[in-house]
């Protein structure tokens, strides 16, 4: 008999002397032989710290992530999501055996917010249990009394939404988006093809988090959910997600698969190749959901160069941008079964990153016509090279990668 989430909440918390009840050591005998446990096998009357043993997550008090935060001070304040705020904080080496000096994030679950300890839970026990390059690492958790807290590894540069529609920050060279699409899509590849399928079900630029050399990790898996099993072609769920990237067929009907989240991906590959959020209100009516709007322009090359995000300023591959927005086009269909998935986009982007930014404008010097002048004139003229980047004269002209990201972004 599975128990209610609600009746879950007192029986996660640490508890000083963990008793292992027999249900429990069948759970930690499926650990050991590698099987993840999913969120519907954790019933509610085990400890969450000996269902998971073995995941080497480390088991914090709200005391000890206090001094990790300095009190949650402001000046540590990293941004704050449906969940909660979140703090940069250190881990000194002395705090527990076993565990390296090195900065962390601290998740605080806000007790008035629209999420809760289910979120909590789905969280702790997917990322406890999975690890991979391409997903976040948490470090550990804290569950005293109402107390809801989550420690991951620090990703210095914040989130993908930070960096591609702060105000002031530097515009993403073409490579490095196209390195952060792949690494991001390696992450959705790996959670669904699992021995045991996940699907993430939360795909979107602000749950992209970067490190310092903008590898990608896929964080927040608060509302991920285990694939369909045996005959099952989808999971019906509540529709649940982020407005402007879900995939149309799960806001009609609640069926969840895992092409729900290639359509997601595709809404985050149009954002980078676009430099335009999912969705924008500030826009005329027929351009303020990104995927209605840009998805039409995708197969013609013309109307491509149009939707291309300007603070590229014309420096990408013509060849590389094509591809890359064929692949958003698919992800983008319709029809689910014609989505691709995702180790299909993973080889596809491979092949782009053999494409260098090369500027698709031409500098053309104008000669003057008024002889007193001392120099000819360099002008700047915004013609797009329709020809293979290879061809082009253009010089160079990379941009510098972002500056460190300040992360006091506030979710509007
Ligand atoms: N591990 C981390 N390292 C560095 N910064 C982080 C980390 N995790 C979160 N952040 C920062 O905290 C911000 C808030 O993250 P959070 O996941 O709580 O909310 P969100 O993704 O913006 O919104 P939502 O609740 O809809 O997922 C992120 O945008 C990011 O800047
Ligand atoms: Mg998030």
């Amino acid at each position: 008999m599975k128990i209610t989430w609600e009746s879950l909440v007192p029986s996660c918390c640490i508890s000083e002397n963990p008793k292992p009840k027999p249900k429990q050591s069948k759970l930690v005998t499926k650990q050991s032989s590698f099987h993840r446990i999913s969120v519907s096998d954790f019933s509610g009357s085990e400890d969450l710290s000996i269902s998971l043993a073995g995941s080497n997550l480390h088991i914090f008090s709200v005391q000890e992530l206090k001094v990790i935060t300095q009190n949650f001070s402001s000046s540590n304040f990293l941004g704050e999501g449906g969940f909660g705020p979140v703090h940069k904080g250190f881990i000194d080496d002395k705090l527990r055996p076993g565990l390296k000096a090195q900065p962390v994030a601290v998740k605080l679950l806000d007790l008035d917010g629209t999420q809760g300890h289910r979120e909590w839970l789905t969280e702790v026990i997917f990322l406890g249990q999975l690890r991979h390059p391409h997903l976040v690492k948490l470090i550990g958790y804290c569950c005293e009394e109402e107390h809801r807290l989550l420690a991951y590894e620090y990703m210095p540069r914040g989130s993908l939404e930070n960096q591609l529609f702060r105000r002031y920050s530097v515009s993403l060279p073409w490579s490095t988006r196209m390195k952060i699409a792949l690494g991001a899509a390696k992450g959705l590849a790996f959670l669904h093809e699992a021995e045991k399928p996940v699907i993430y079900r939360d795909f979107k630029a602000s749950n992209i988090l970067l490190d310092s050399d903008y590898n990608a990790k896929l964080s927040d898996f608060g509302l991920a959910k285990d694939g369909p099993e045996g005959d099952d072609t989808h999971v019906s769920t509540r529709v649940m997600g982020t407005q402007g990237y879900a995939a149309p067929e799960y806001l009609m009907t609640g069926h969840l698969t895992a092409a729900s989240d290639v359509y997601s991906f595709g809404v985050v590959l149009l954002e980078l190749l676009t430099g335009r959020r999912s969705v924008d209100k500030s826009r005329p009516n027929r351009e303020q959901n990104l995927a209605d709007w840009a998805r039409p322009q995708l197969k013609d090359a013309r109307k491509l160069g149009r939707i291309i995000d300007p603070r590229l300023e014309g420096l990408y591959s013509e060849e590389g941008v094509q591809k890359a927005a064929l692949v958003a086009y698919q992800c983008l269909s319709h029809r689910p079964k014609a989505r691709p998935d995702m180790s299909t986009v993973v080889k596809t982007l491979e092949t782009l990153k053999d494409y260098k930014d090369i500027s698709t404008m031409t500098f053309v010097y104008i000669a003057p016509v008024d002889q007193h002048k001392q120099s000819p004139q360099k002008e700047l003229v915004n013609k797009r090279n329709t020809n293979s980047h290879h061809h082009t004269k253009s010089p160079h002209k990379r941009l510098t990668p972002n500056s460190p990201l300040h992360n006091d972004f506030h979710r509007a």
